[in-house]
């Protein structure tokens, strides 16, 4: 599709600039205040750097040096930067989960860019929920727009040993809980495992949510697996800003780019990449803002469909997202899975997805994997349906160890965090390695947020068993850089009255993963009496942004956003008045 060029005139900003009146003049004079003069941004496309950077966010350390990249690129193209904060969400600090502030974010971006004089925006982000957050309220926003990703960190290093993001983390505690590591050991991991600035380099939550970017033709090509300290990631800055400018002329809108066949190449990557779950709740999120359809079984029939031809851990077994960046990146695994593609989509480069990928070249077979020889033939993630998630639940197969694809064995459930935590513990708990593991109460109302509590440790008596997984279910999130045997995303969720709140321990659970089937198997007339004699828990907040959020959050097989956010719940507010 065509759209007429945008013209000095016509630009978004100009209303605040045009005509010489009052309202102007007050506009003119604040940038005189500034420091600018007329011509540092008349007749230019403004630009606004939307950047989550904060002194706790270390995913984000090196934004203060990018966003003079990104500056440089826009001044050289005509535009005008302004760089404005955003909530910086950072997955580490935040608690009780980040998850409680990927819809802050969103509104802050949408309104920020409704509210001021902007043309387009570079979005700045990358460590979790900040890619959906800035992308959920940029789509709304509607302004052209571009995503700069933040870029993996280095891969971790200790005593020559290669250390992954989050899953050397479990791995390594599991070790040091069953006595088998030192102090000093465990320290050296500690420091060894996160040493640059740039995301977790793991094919965890951030580089899944930016390689979904990246395929849905919101990034520069291939940017997303360029790792934050290359200084490529520094080019890749400057490129943004010059990019957005153009687009701004060219009124280069996301409603152009995320289409039907947008969201389905995203999905497809995210199958092919071994996602995490994360991707599930997000994408269906992102896509929703966009008025494009997505739902839980449209992702399990492409899990079933996509080779997971990326060999990143942890569903993959060797490499790191370094090691993704040298095989060629995003736009080589795009190359090869290119057949399964919807190659005519448009993207912020202007050209269409399958020019963008002509050239891309694999460079290290091992890593990004031939069709013919894929790290699974499918399974990044499977949906499952049945009597505790009639709504629906997911799970890695690809990460989990495939005895427990057919499991069936007794509950043992787990109302609190805490509770299951000093259970799991005791040497003397009662379990087996049949044993499920249960923890309610931990979905989008009951964590509250939805926490990233899914991956359930294991009790520490099959510990010195020298058992590492078992069957755990939650209506929690688990890390993307988590591993096992984990069902998540339970819907609906035990807090709201969801079966899972009317299981018992000792009630036998019955996974069937080719079936797609979760089941506990209680005759429905003794769940019936449970139903009659259950009572909801006590609402968590009195007040406040969790009051509001538990008032209008969705659950998880919606995307957990806010009901009054969503495209289909009223008209939009438009351009503000200036009066
Ligand atoms: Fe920021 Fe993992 S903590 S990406």
């Amino acid at each position: 599709m065509t759209r007429p060029r945008k013209t000095p005139e016509t630009l978004r900003s100009a209303r605040w600039f045009a005509p010489d009146d009052l309202r102007s003049f007050g506009h003119r004079s604040r940038m005189m205040q500034l420091g600018y003069s007329d011509a540092d941004y008349r007749d230019r496309p403004i630009i606004g750097i939307l950047n989550t950077w904060s002194e706790l966010n270390a995913c984000h350390s090196h934004f203060p040096e990018r966003v003079k990249d990104v500056k440089r690129g826009i001044l050289q193209a005509g535009g005008f930067p302004v760089e404005m904060p955003s909530l910086s969400v950072d997955e580490s600090f935040t608690k009780p989960t980040s998850m409680l502030y990927r819809n802050m974010l969103a509104m802050e971006v949408e309104e920020n860019i409704l509210s001021h004089p902007l043309d387009g925006v570079v979005l700045m982000g990358g460590c979790d929920k900040t890619t959906p957050g800035l992308v959920m309220g940029a789509i709304t926003a509607g302004v052209p727009m571009i995503y700069l990703p933040a870029g993996p960190m280095l891969r971790g290093n200790y005593a020559g040993r290669v250390l992954g993001s989050g899953s050397d983390a479990w791995k390594y505690w599991d070790e040091r809980r069953a006595g088998n590591i030192t102090d000093a050991e465990w320290s050296g991991v500690e420091g060894g495992i996160a040493r640059s600035a740039g995301t977790c380099m793991t094919m965890g939550t951030a580089s899944t949510m930016t390689a979904i970017t990246d395929a849905m033709g919101l990034t520069l090509p291939g940017a997303s697996s360029i790792p934050a300290a290359d200084s490529g990631h520094q080019r890749m800055g400057a490129d943004c800003g010059r990019r957005i400018v153009d687009m701004v002329w060219e009124d280069l809108t996301p409603e152009v780019i995320i289409t039907q066949g947008a969201v389905r190449n995203a999905a497809i990557v995210a199958m092919a990449t071994g996602c995490s779950t994360n991707a599930v709740v997000h994408l269906i999120a992102m896509a929703r803002r966009a008025g494009v359809a997505l739902t839980l079984d449209d992702l399990d029939a492409l899990g079933r469909i996509t080779p997971l031809i990326a060999n990143v851990r942890p569903s993959g077994k060797d490499y790191l997202m370094e090691d993704f960046y040298y095989a060629g990146g995003l736009r080589a695994l795009m190359k090869q899975i290119e057949g399964s593609l919807d190659t005519s989509c448009l993207t912020v480069t202007g050209k269409t997805m399958g020019d963008n990928l002509e050239g891309a070249v694999v460079y290290n077979d091992d890593v990004i994997r031939p069709l013919s020889n894929p790290v699974y033939k499918e399974g990044s993630l499977a949906v499952l349906r049945g009597n505790l998630c009639p709504d629906g639940a997911v799970i890695k197969p690809a990460a989990c160890d495939p005895k427990y694809y057919q499991h069936q064995g007794p509950a043992l459930v787990f109302d609190s965090y805490p509770d299951m935590k000093a259970a799991i513990e005791d040497e003397d708990l009662a379990v087996t390695p049949d044993t499920v593991l249960v923890l309610r109460n931990a979905g989008p109302q009951g964590g509250p947020g939805m926490p990233e509590w899914g991956m359930l440790p294991i009790p520490k008596a099959l510990i010195k068993q020298g058992h590492r997984d078992m069957l755990r279910i939650s209506d929690a999130r688990m890390s993307g850089t988590s591993y096992g045997a984990c069902v998540l995303h339970v819907a609906p969720e035990s807090f709201v009255g969801g079966p899972l709140a009317l299981l018992q321990t000792g009630d036998i659970v019955r996974l069937d993963l080719e079936g797609r089937r979760l089941d506990m198997l209680v005759p429905d007339a003794e769940l019936a009496a449970r139903r009659a004699a259950w009572t909801p828990p006590e609402r968590r907040f009195e007040r406040g942004w969790g009051w509001m959020y538990s008032q209008h959050v969705g659950q998880a097989d919606t995307g957990c956003d806010f009901d009054y956010l969503q495209r289909d719940f009223g008209a939009a507010a438009g351009e503000p008045d200036i009066f």
